[in-house]
């Protein structure tokens, strides 16, 4: 390994790495990859026992505090994450100012950002209280607002949260409750919401957690780094992936068209790309899709769904890929996103909300990414070098003298 920092001290080079396909930005114990292996550890645990064994809150804990929390631990943690769930009253005014058709990707970044300016008590990032105050207000907060740009946009009243209720129920509850009738929770969808919390909880230095961390690394207000995490998660290359897929199959329209589709993601002069397939660090599998590939099924068939168009596409793209040589050749493999976009679709959840679930989750990898940095004895401003490939120095030509 080579110590950059002596590195550059010794010659005054830096290195080259566009997109930091090779360079890590940080040290942490949060999460570890093995994208080779398919293997994905939070704290050391394995995803795929997290997401069987536990459930959200208890892997949010996890990822803030290092450990699995004792009985007493959990139940005070789940307290903490549901006091917090209300958001102020004002808020719902920022709402009625953005247009119906809007964006809830647009609008979650708007809020979450306007809620610096509501806790100016957890701004002071110096105090570790204030900094885990900052935190659970997030993670709790996070569905109540997701919901109010969903109820915003079909033009339902606003729903309070239950803090009688699991993270995962209080969050369908939100959605679907409207005050005429009360929405009946079935337990395995319950469950398969709580699992993709869990799935997309942490992914180590992918773009938006760095995206918080450089935030971060300025001393900025926490609300205004997490927004600046979900505008970078809103991309089609990164979480807005699972939205993409969900387009991309009502675009292919009939199983008959999947083999254009695929010519069309192997032909290099085609922008199109098979969306929820691939990813930069897993060359194998990703053990989140797997799971999920399990958890669809499940909920496909509680929901008795078995004639579903783009779902029937879906199934069809993922057997055709697995067996192509192109795909198999740059080990493309169908990942979280692939799955997650089915499984909303079935439970009823809109596709412009589809990115915002996956906010939901990441902000607790996002919070304990940037807390991790804040109390590192190292933390310093981040700041990139670049390769500059302009003009070289020249003087300034007066109007009258450029033609
Ligand atoms: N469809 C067709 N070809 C693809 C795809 C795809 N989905 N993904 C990669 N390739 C090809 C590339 O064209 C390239 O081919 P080449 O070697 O012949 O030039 C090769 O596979 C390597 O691709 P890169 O773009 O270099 O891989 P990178 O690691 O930079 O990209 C990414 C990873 C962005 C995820 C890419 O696979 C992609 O665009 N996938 C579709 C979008 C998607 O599903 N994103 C979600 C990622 S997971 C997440 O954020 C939770």
């Amino acid at each position: 390994v080579v110590d950059i920092r002596k590195l550059y001290a010794e010659t005054g080079y830096f290195t080259y790495d566009p997109a930091f396909t090779s360079t890590a930005s940080c040290e942490s114990q949060i999460t570890y990859i093995d994208g080779d292996k398919g293997v994905l550890l939070h704290r050391g645990y394995p995803i795929e026992q997290l997401a069987t064994d536990s459930d959200f809150p208890e892997v949010c804990y996890l990822l803030l505090h290092g450990e699995l929390p004792s009985a007493e631990e959990k139940e005070q943690f789940t307290r903490d994450i549901t006091y917090h769930t209300m958001v102020h009253e004002q808020v719902s005014t920022f709402y009625r100012g953005f247009r119906r058709d809007a964006h809830p990707m647009a609008i979650l970044c708007g809020v979450t950002g306007a809620l610096s300016s509501f806790y100016h008590d957890s701004t002071d990032i110096t105090d570790p209280v204030q900094r885990m105050i900052a935190s659970h207000r997030l993670i709790a907060k996070m569905p109540t607002l997701a919901a109010m740009a969903y109820k915003y946009s079909v033009g339902q009243p606003f729903v309070y949260p239950r803090n009688d209720l699991s993270y995962a129920q209080n969050f369908l509850h939100l959605m679907f409750s409207v005050p005429a009738e009360p929405y009946t929770i079935n337990p395995v969808l319950c469950r398969a919401i709580d699992r993709i919390f869990i799935l997309h909880a942490d992914h180590e230095q992918n773009a938006s957690s760095s995206t918080v961390r450089l935030a971060g690394s300025s001393g900025a207000n926490p609300f205004a780094c997490i927004a600046a995490g979900i505008a970078s998660l809103w991309g089609p290359a990164h979480g807005g992936a699972n939205e993409a897929v969900l387009k991309m199959l009502t675009q292919i329209g009939r199983p008959e068209r999947i083999p254009e589709f695929i010519e069309r993601a192997k032909n290099k002069d085609d922008p199109f790309r098979l969306m929820g397939f691939g990813h930069r660090v897993y060359k194998n599998f990703d053990p989140r899709a797997q799971v999920l590939r399990k958890t669809c099924h499940e909920v496909l068939g509680e929901l008795g769904i078995t004639n579903e168009p783009l779902l029937d596409i879906a199934m069809e793209l993922e057997r055709i890929a697995l067996e192509d040589e192109y795909f198999i050749e740059r080990k493309l493999y169908p990942n979280v996103d692939f799955y997650s976009g089915i499984i909303f679709k079935a439970i009823g959840i809109p596709v412009s909300m589809f990115t915002v679930l996956f906010a939901i989750a990441r902000t607790a990898g996002w919070i304990a990414q940037w807390k991790e940095m804040i109390e590192s004895p190292d933390m310093k401003i981040g700041r990139p070098r670049q390769l500059y490939t302009g003009r070289p120095q020249r003087d300034y030509v007066p109007l009258d003298r450029r033609n």
